[in-house]
């Protein structure tokens, strides 16, 4: 009689085990609404949020990242002084300013205030380079400048004034809706490109970008509420590392989260995403720099 009491304590342990078990697995994935909120910042500039999604969108609506983060992250982004991604921006507008390479210039020496001449171009990258032959990004089109235009070397990927630099040519868009052109050279190509890797199943966890961004969007992962994975808010700060987070070492993150091989930073595969993604945020605000967990 004891044994099989016992067996029986046992056997409702384990019941219990496996259902905790069961349900563990479903709580990855509890659904809960982004918030119904207003992004304000500086109680001045009116962010779009939300917004109709373009021609062949697979989700009615689009929606930033901003609206599936916390209370305190929110607040955080909707006050500049509070934002600790605008003091890279402030470190941004001093590689702006500062002489670099053989043609003694600084950007400022050809492009004068940023405020003017950098207005709206944050918010149509990637563009179609026609010299060559491919998309590029903010990133990249410094680059080609400190090469073409200040006899100066190309930034590696993530170093020195990249992240700054971006983020500064990016915030002068602040507001602005993301709004590409898909009709220019072989973009269309390249954003074909892109989808087939955002839908394509990878790593150990067999999983493609679109089941945690638009599968499981509004689900939480752990501790984390996904949300559609949009690209509007880069460079971006990330509390969860301290700095100012660039675009494709997001991707690269998001890779390596499901185990499978890392394509470089600039790679073709990684433009491609970047295209596609990109365009996915059709009609949200430039929010650069964004604050993210
Ligand atoms: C000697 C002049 C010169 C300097 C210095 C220079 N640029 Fe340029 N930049 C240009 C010209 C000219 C273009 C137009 C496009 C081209 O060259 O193909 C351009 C284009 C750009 C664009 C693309 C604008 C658009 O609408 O797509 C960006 C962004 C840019 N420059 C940023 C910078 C930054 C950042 C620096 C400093 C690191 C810099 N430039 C330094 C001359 C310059
Ligand atoms: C296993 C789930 C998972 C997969 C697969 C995944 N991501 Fe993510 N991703 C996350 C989480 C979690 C976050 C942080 C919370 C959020 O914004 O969704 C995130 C954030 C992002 C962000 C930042 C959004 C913002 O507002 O700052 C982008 C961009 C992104 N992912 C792109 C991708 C791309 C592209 C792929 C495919 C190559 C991908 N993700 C695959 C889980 C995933």
């Amino acid at each position: 009689m004891r044994n099989r009491s016992f067996d029986l304590k046992n056997l409702t342990l384990a019941i219990a085990l496996v259902a905790a078990g069961v349900m563990a697995f479903f709580s990855m994935f509890v659904a809960a609404a982004p918030v119904d909120e207003e992004l304000i910042i500086d109680g001045e500039f009116n962010m779009i949020t939300r917004t109709a999604s373009p021609e062949g969108h697979p989700l009615s609506e689009v929606t930033s990242g901003w609206l599936y983060r916390t209370d305190e992250t929110r607040d955080q982004q909707a006050d500049s002084f509070e934002n600790p991604g605008m003091l890279a921006v402030e470190e941004g507008e001093v590689f702006w300013n500062t002489v670099d390479g053989s043609a003694g210039k600084s950007c400022a020496s050809c492009h004068d205030d940023a405020a003017t001449s950098m207005k709206g171009v944050g918010a149509k990258y990637p563009v179609w380079d026609v010299a060559s032959s491919k998309p590029i990004n903010i990133e990249q089109r410094i680059n080609l400048c400190r090469i073409d235009n200040m006899g100066a070397q190309a930034w590696e990927f993530d170093e020195q004034g990249q992240k700054p630099l971006a983020a500064y040519i990016k915030n002068q868009s602040l507001g602005l809706p993301v709004s590409m052109k898909l009709d220019e050279g072989d973009m269309q190509k390249w954003w074909e490109k892109g989808k087939e890797t955002y839908y394509s199943r990878m790593g150990q966890l067999d999983f493609s970008c679109a089941n945690c961004h638009e599968q499981y969007n509004g689900s939480y992962i752990r501790a984390d509420h996904l949300s559609q994975g949009n690209a509007n808010g880069f460079p971006t700060f990330r509390q969860k590392q301290g700095t100012l987070v660039s675009l494709h070492s997001r991707f690269q993150g998001c890779i390596r989260d499901t185990r499978a091989e890392i394509p470089e930073a600039f790679s073709d595969d990684m433009m491609a995403l970047e295209v596609y993604v990109t365009w996915r945020g059709t009609g949200l605000s430039v929010e650069t720099p964004a604050v993210r967990q």
